[in-house]
């Protein structure tokens, strides 16, 4: 794979690349919303779908965007543009506006994981109390000064990764930090599985139990996947300007969702053990991993340091992942009105922080019940309008764009590496049924 000089930067290597979009998909949706979310539909019979869901409509919406922007050679805005005219470029305006919201809420998550490794080197979360825990983390989240410093600590090191450029900055930090992240994962699973009574945790995680199946249960996997694989608001757009035309996309695009596939299967494999080891219901919802998992490190042999490497490897992951929702917006300001790549990072970084990022670091404490819309604080709008229908939406459309619009050029792409047998299944997925599962997602998120 060639390096190019073009002032956009570009890879240096496929498996940088590889390293680099899978460190896009794995973040918080693979660590910290699977297993909850697992937990709370049944586990086994989640993990099915949730796999069916990927590896059919998932990883089609990513290897759409991926194409789209390797077609471009531009991020989402002007790619679009570029290959399907003035009206589609208002697709592009999707993903800019779900990647401004996406980091508004995502940097408040990353923050409290910073907040996390320091109480948890301090010892002060090291207690099998779950009252006291639950009011050790209301009441950090609800501090406003914490909240704004460590919301922005995350911001500064997510937009000082993305300042150093697309080879050295984002392929470097991910070609380090994805292999620690999966050296602490299995390092953490040997140690839930160690424990006494785990394999009932194993049980429930891999044995479908069929009676939990359930619309709501459907769309939770295909929400989920959506958000885990990236998809849906432009970041691969953006990753896949940066390949070469010579880089097989579908072999990459395997390989991206079955490396982030495993590390949602890893985290389960991490959590649920412990959590029935522990008698804790897997059913706990978003607070099992800042709630529950200091109160099971606290019953382990060598906790404190478990603990420490549990929430540094849920930072590891949410960075790999905010750089790469940063980098489309900073793309965007590159591409469209030619800013130094230094300059448009931090205008994004500032901007998005204090637009969004404070609102949404307060929705906790200082601005809690004050500031709502629709009955949901910034915090909850912004995860929301972003996961829940900017991402479904905007996955639906690049798929739509590629199964129609652009159709003759992908199908000989796709030609290029594939049988044509799984060219027509691409094209029946991405211009028949992702549209018509997206819609059955908007409406019963929007009316159910
Ligand atoms: N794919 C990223 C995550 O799961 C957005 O955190």
């Amino acid at each position: 794979m060639s390096v190019s000089s073009d002032s956009r930067g570009s890879w240096g290597s496929k498996i940088g690349f590889i390293l680099a979009a899978a460190g896009s998909a794995v973040g918080l949706g693979a660590i910290w919303k699977f297993p909850y979310v697992a937990g709370a539909n049944g586990g086994g019979v989640f993990l099915l779908v949730y796999l069916a869901c990927v590896f059919t409509v998932g990883v089609v919406m990513m290897l759409s965007e991926m194409m789209i922007g390797r077609s471009a050679n531009k991020s989402a805005t002007s790619a679009y543009r570029k290959l399907g005219g003035a009206k589609w470029h208002y697709a592009g305006w999707i993903s800019v506006l779900c990647v401004f919201l996406l980091l508004g809420f995502y940097a408040v998550v990353g923050g409290w994981t910073i907040a996390y490794i320091v109480e948890a080197a301090k010892g002060s979360i090291m207690t099998t109390d779950a009252d006291q825990l639950n009011t050790i983390f209301t009441d950090f989240i609800g501090d406003p000064s914490s909240a704004l410093i460590y919301t922005a600590a995350f911001i500064g090191i997510t937009a000082s990764i993305v300042i150093a450029g697309v080879h050295s900055g984002i392929e470097r930090i991910c070609k380090i930090l994805m292999p620690a992240l999966f050296i602490l994962m299995l390092f953490l699973v040997y140690n839930s599985l160690s424990l006494p009574g785990a394999i009932n945790g194993v049980i429930y995680f891999i044995t479908p139990d069929w009676s939990r199946i359930s619309v709501r249960m459907v769309l939770d996997a295909l929400g989920l996947a959506v958000f885990s694989l990236s998809v849906g608001a432009g970041l691969m757009i953006a990753y896949g300007s940066y390949l070469d035309k010579q880089t097989k996309v579908v072999n990459a695009g395997l390989w991206i969702a079955f490396i982030a596939v495993l590390a949602s299967v890893l985290a389960g494999l991490m959590i649920l053990p412990a959590v029935f080891a522990f008698n804790v219901d897997p059913a706990a919802g978003p607070g099992l991993t800042f709630i529950t998992m200091p109160a099971l490190f606290a019953q382990m042999p060598a906790g404190q340091l478990l603990a420490v490497v549990f929430f540094s490897l849920l930072l590891f992951a949410a960075i790999t992942s905010s750089i790469s929702i940063l980098e489309p917006a900073v793309a965007f300001l590159i591409d469209e009105y030619n800013i130094d790549r230094k300059k448009a990072t931090l205008a994004v970084a500032t901007a998005n922080y204090l637009i969004l990022g404070v609102p949404a670091a307060l929705s906790f404490g200082a601005w809690a019940g004050d500031l709502t819309l629709f009955g949901r604080t910034p915090f909850d709008l912004m995860d929301f309008i972003a996961s829940n229908v900017l991402m479904p939406l905007g996955g639906m459309l690049a798929a739509v764009f590629v199964g129609w619009r652009t159709w003759p050029n992908i199908k000989t792409l796709l030609l290029d590496e594939c049988h044509p047998l799984v060219v027509t299944f691409f094209r029946l997925i991405a211009a028949v049924l992702s549209p018509v599962l997206i819609a059955v997602v908007t409406y019963f998120l929007l009316f159910d």
